[in-house]
């Protein structure tokens, strides 16, 4: 394989993804593979596999935890969760989900991320965010906090949103989400993650912007994919939403469910057409 890569994207052997290898591959048109992990087995397996980027997502509230949200998870959670994570990984860039609550101004944003990097060991916080939190993203990133901003569907907010929904579907909706893109980018976020937004918004963001774009439920033209892993394995009893595929079939392991996955999204075959949101 040619690129930001001397060796294989596979395996534990090949050089940490740092910040620089993220924005190389978005340069080189290699899509950016990324998945949730909440404990230190399936992390291992997910290094081992060549995943780009591990989060330790705050979905844990609802895939490890039972709840029916994200709402309950909090600071301690997040930190132990991500001990567990980091202990397993060689290769894959770690980040941490800042939970509900836990950012409400710069200076908590401060004393909880500091405690998921010294503590949790991760490279980076994602928050969900919006143009409005700009003072709070510069305040990480002029600490030396790596940042990635949440936008489109923000779970955080769903009893303000009113649930789990697309968003910017709406002519008014998509200019606050390209404008919210816009501000924390300028803020200093070093990473955008796009949830539930048309495939066309995401690409006209994933054009204006000057940082890595992941996307999930956001079409095929963004810098990468995500997934909640439980979902990829089939194992989550809620509604699927539209854009999960369960890639652990046809008696594959584990592993090779992930490697699937992984292939996937490396090939372009994943996401498809009807994984996305219309305008
Ligand atoms: O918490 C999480 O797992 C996430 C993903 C859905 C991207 O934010």
């Amino acid at each position: 394989m040619s690129g930001p890569y001397a060796s294989p994207r596979s395996g534990t052997s090949g050089p940490a993804v740092t910040l620089p290898t993220l924005r190389k591959l978005r340069q080189a048109g290699q899509p950016i593979v990324c998945l949730t992990a909440y404990d230190a087995s399936f992390a291992a397996i997910l290094d081992h596999v060549g995943i780009d980027l591990v989060l330790v997502g705050d979905t844990l509230g609802m895939v490890v935890q039972g709840h029916a949200s994200t709402i309950p998870v909090t600071v301690d959670h997040m930190v132990y969760h991500t001990t567990l994570v980091a202990r397993a990984l060689k290769r894959a860039w770690l980040v941490a989900d800042l939970p509900f609550l836990s950012y409400s101004d710069p200076s908590q944003a401060l004393a909880s991320a500091g405690r998921l990097l010294q503590e949790g060991g991760a490279k980076m916080v994602k928050l969900e965010g919006h143009a409005g939190q700009a003072a709070i993203v510069e305040a990480l990133a002029t600490n030396g906090i790596p940042v990635c901003a949440h936008l489109g569907l923000r779970p955080q907010s769903e009893y303000k949103i009113g649930g789990f929904r697309a968003a910017g579907r709406s002519q008014a909706e998509a200019e606050k989400v390209c404008e919210d893109a816009r501000r924390l980018e300028d803020a200093g976020a070093d990473l955008l993650l796009l949830e539930c937004v048309p495939s066309l918004l995401a690409a006209e963001i994933t054009r204006a912007a000057h940082v890595p774009v992941i996307g999930i439920g956001a079409g095929a033209s963004v810098d990468g994919q995500i997934l909640v892993l439980y979902d990829i394995l089939g194992l989550s009893q809620s509604i699927r939403p539209r854009f999960v595929e369960n890639f652990l079939t046809g008696g594959r392991s584990i592993a090779e469910a992930v490697a699937a996955y992984a292939e996937a999204v490396r090939n372009r075959s994943y996401p498809e057409p009807r994984h996305g949101f219309e305008s």
